[in-house]
C-alpha cells in the first residue's frame, strides 16, 4: 500500500516546522562543494511544499537561514542569498498554482536589499492565497525573537499600554514574529542531528519531535509521509494523563 494511504486526514498537523539540515554533508559525500548541496536542497523544498499543500497541511515553516548562519564563510552566505533570490523568482508560479501564501519571520532588516525586495514581491503577490501558509525563517533565531518581543512589551508597559498583570501567553504570542501562526505540532530535523538550534523555542512547547538520518537534499515526499504517520501514532497529552484524554 502507498505510504500516503496511511495518513489520516482528520488528525493532520496544523503546523509543520522543518530544520533542513545536511546540505553540506550531502555535497561532501559526492565530492562536490557545499553550494551544490544547497542547490539540491531547493528541490526538496519544492517537493515538501507542494506535497504539504496537497495533503492539506495549513502551515509549513522552514528554517532557511539562522542568525548564527551569518558567521559562515562569506562566500557561502553569498551563495545562500543568491539561491534565495533565484528560488523566490522561480517558485512564485509553484506558490500561485498551489494557492500558497508566503510569509517570512526573523530579523529581516539584516537581509541584503535584493533579498528583501524579492521577498516582499512574492509576499505581496501571494497575500490572498489561502490553502497553505509557507513561512521562511530568515536571519531567524528564537532568542533574538524573544528579546525583540520582550523589548516591545517592556516599552508598552513603560507607556502604560499594557499592565504587567495582563502579560500572559497570548500577549507574548502577539509580540512574536509568528503572531499569525498556530503553535508547531510537528518539528522535523533531517541529517541525524538531534537538537533544536535556536528554532521556535516558544512555539514548540508541545510539538512532537521527529528526527531522521536522511540528508535534506535526499528528503522526498515519502519521507514527509513517514514523519506524519509517526506523528499520528503519538499520543499528545499536553500535560494530562492518558485516562483524561479518553
Ligand atoms: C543546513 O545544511 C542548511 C542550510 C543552512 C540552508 C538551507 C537552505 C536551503 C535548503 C536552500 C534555500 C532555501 C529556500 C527556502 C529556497 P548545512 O549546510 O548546515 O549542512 P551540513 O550540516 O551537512 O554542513
Amino acid at each position: 500500500m502507498d505510504l500516503k494511504e496511511h495518513i489520516l486526514e482528520h488528525t493532520l498537523p496544523k503546523h509543520v516546522a522543518i530544520i533542513m539540515d545536511g546540505n553540506g554533508r550531502w555535497a561532501k559525500q559526492k565530492g562536490m562543494l557545499r553550494a551544490f548541496g544547497h542547490e539540491n536542497g531547493t528541490k526538496s523544498v519544492r517537493e515538501v511544499v507542494e506535497t504539504s499543500a496537497k495533503l492539506g497541511i495549513a502551515n509549513v515553516t522552514l528554517y532557511a537561514f539562522s542568525t548564527e548562519n551569518w558567521n559562515r564563510p562569506k562566500i557561502e552566505v553569498k551563495t545562500l542569498m543568491k539561491l534565495l533570490i533565484s528560488s523566490l523568482k522561480k517558485e512564485i508560479k509553484t506558490l500561485q498554482d498551489n494557492d500558497i501564501k508566503l510569509a517570512a519571520i526573523g530579523n529581516l532588516s539584516m537581509l541584503p536589499e535584493k533579498v528583501h525586495h524579492e521577498l516582499n514581491e512574492v509576499i505581496n503577490a501571494t497575500a490572498d492565497n489561502s490553502r497553505m501558509t509557507l513561512t521562511l525563517a530568515l536571519s531567524y533565531g528564537s532568542r533574538e525573537e524573544l528579546t525583540h518581543a520582550i523589548k516591545e512589551i517592556s516599552t508598552k508597559v513603560k507607556n502604560n499600554i499594557i499592565s504587567v498583570e495582563n502579560i500572559d501567553d497570548s500577549i507574548i504570542n502577539k509580540h512574536l514574529y509568528t503572531q499569525n501562526l498556530p503553535d508547531v505540532d510537528l518539528l522535523i530535523r533531517t541529517s541525524g542531528e538531534q537538537r533544536i538550534s535556536n528554532f521556535l523555542l516558544w512555539q514548540i512547547a508541545y510539538a512532537e519531535l521527529y528526527f531522521t538520518n536522511v540528508l535534506w537534499p535526499d528528503f522526498r515526499k515519502e519521507d514527509l509521509y513517514k514523519a506524519i504517520i509517526e506523528y499520528q501514532k503519538r499520543e499528545r497529552r499536553f500535560g494530562k494523563t492518558s485516562e483524561q484524554l479518553s
